[in-house]
């Protein structure tokens, strides 16, 4: 996706070309079958005749373009991909799509999955487990996430940073039920934020943002991130903790550990930054035992794809066991690291219960030297959920889709 979405520091159209992939691949479960009605071999279709016909319907159907101008560009395209004996058909397709898209959509749309633009698989798992919700969450999926920002409050306070913003009339809110977060009117290029390249202001969702606080930390204590690129949440716990924060920051995937580095770099701050695999100590640990444990857990994604589109193509019913698998292998790993009395943060940024509550009722059923901590936290639409708490895309708070859980290590446990 990041080929067709343009790079950071691409082109002037990068973000143009952005948008128009991000948006192809959000309504493309409803597009690509509209537009299998007018060919008669749909599966023989060539990759990049395909993708082209996605995208110049995107534009047809989701943006004030004239149509007719979309469909030129699109047959200019098919030439300048090497597709030129398909350039026929791309106009013949697009100018049938144009014609009789109305009843192309309506067949399409009599199906929640395509009407929506999600796999139905995803669409089963989100109703069945968020039979109130399922609606809200898949609309609010196809949205335009709004950009959010953390603010550092020890190099000045959030409404010193209001302030900055309108001295360069960046229009912006402060997100009442938290403590740190900014919301953008609109998107802005980060360069052109106040402050960003010092490490005043960081780029994160509010849900996101509230793992630091719910973890506890305090200065003095052995901090371990476990799950910690590309460094989000790394960098808030180091902007509460101050300068002499004991903090570790893990990862099994070397090049982010690069990520890591970067992002405490632009943000003036210091962690150890070890790679290896979380559910085995014995390739980072030296011994000693955390008294804070975050595991911000790989999964599903399914809670952020407003941010991630491209998820609703790639992911799989058969990734979510495996994701599960390697969730509890994490968190008990975790636990033999966490010291008595410590505290472990389980989160993810799946909406799947099996990669959720399943994961630390498993932990719970397995590791008797700990208990579950009830989560302080009002967050307008939160969840009470077995054992913690679910954000969901589509709630009153606007944030992405989060659980969060809490463990606590008995002075008893081993
Ligand atoms: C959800 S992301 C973490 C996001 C990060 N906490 C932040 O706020 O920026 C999960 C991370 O876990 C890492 N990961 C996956 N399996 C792992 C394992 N077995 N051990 C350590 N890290 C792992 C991935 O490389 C990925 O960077």
């Amino acid at each position: 996706m990041e080929a067709l979405a343009g790079r950071r520091g691409g082109s002037a159209d990068g973000p143009a070309v952005r948008a128009i992939a991000l948006g192809t691949l959000r309504w493309y479960l409803r597009l690509s079958p509209a537009i299998s009605q007018l060919l008669e071999r749909p599966d023989a279709l060539a990759a990049p005749v395909r993708a082209l016909l996605a995208v110049a319907a995107h534009q047809v159907e989701y943006s004030r373009n004239p149509p007719e101008v979309t469909v030129d560009a699109a047959v200019d395209a098919a030439r300048l991909l090497g597709v030129d004996r398909a350039a026929g058909l791309v106009n013949a397709v697009l100018r049938r799509f144009v014609r009789e898209r109305p009843a192309l959509l309506a067949r399409v749309d009599a199906s929640l999955a395509a009407r929506v633009a999600h796999p139905a698989w995803l669409v089963d798992r989100i109703s069945s487990a968020w039979p109130e919700q399922a609606e809200e969450i898949l609309l609010a999926n196809n949205l335009h996430p709004p950009m959010t920002l953390r603010v550092d409050l020890s190099r000045g306070s959030r409404a010193d940073y209001m302030a900055a913003l309108a001295n360069r009339s960046i229009g912006a809110k402060e997100i009442q039920w938290s403590g740190y977060a900014v919301t953008l009117d609109r998107p802005q290029p980060v360069e052109d934020l106040p402050g960003f390249a010092d490490g005043w202001v960081s780029v994160q969702d509010a849900g996101a943002q509230l793992a630091a606080d719910l973890l506890q930390a305090s200065p003095g204590m052995r901090v371990l991130d476990a799950c910690a690129a590309p460094g989000g949440k790394t960098g808030h716990l180091l902007e509460l903790l101050g300068g002499s924060a004991d903090l570790t920051a893990v990862d099994n995937d070397e090049g982010r550990i690069a990520l890591i580095a970067g992002n405490l770099e632009r943000l003036r701050r210091a962690a150890q930054l070890q790679a290896g695999d979380a559910r085995d100590p014995s390739t980072f640990w030296d011994g000693r035992a955390f008294h804070r444990i975050l595991v911000d857990a790989p999964c599903s994604s399914t809670g952020v794809i407003r941010r991630h589109p491209d998820i609703k193509l790639l992911r799989r019913p058969e990734d979510i066991p495996p994701f599960a698998a390697t969730q509890v292998a994490i968190v008990q790993a975790a636990v033999s690291m966490l010291a008595a009395d410590g505290r472990l943060l389980y989160s993810t940024c799946s909406l799947l219960p099996e990669e959720n509550e399943g994961v630390i009722a498993a932990i719970l059923e397995r590791e008797p030297a700990v208990r579950t901590v009830e989560l302080a936290v009002a967050v307008p639409g939160l969840v009470r959920r077995p054992h913690g708490v679910q954000l969901l895309p589509g709630a009153a708070a606007g944030t992405d889709g989060f659980y969060y859980a809490c463990l606590e290590k008995t002075t008893t446990g081993t």
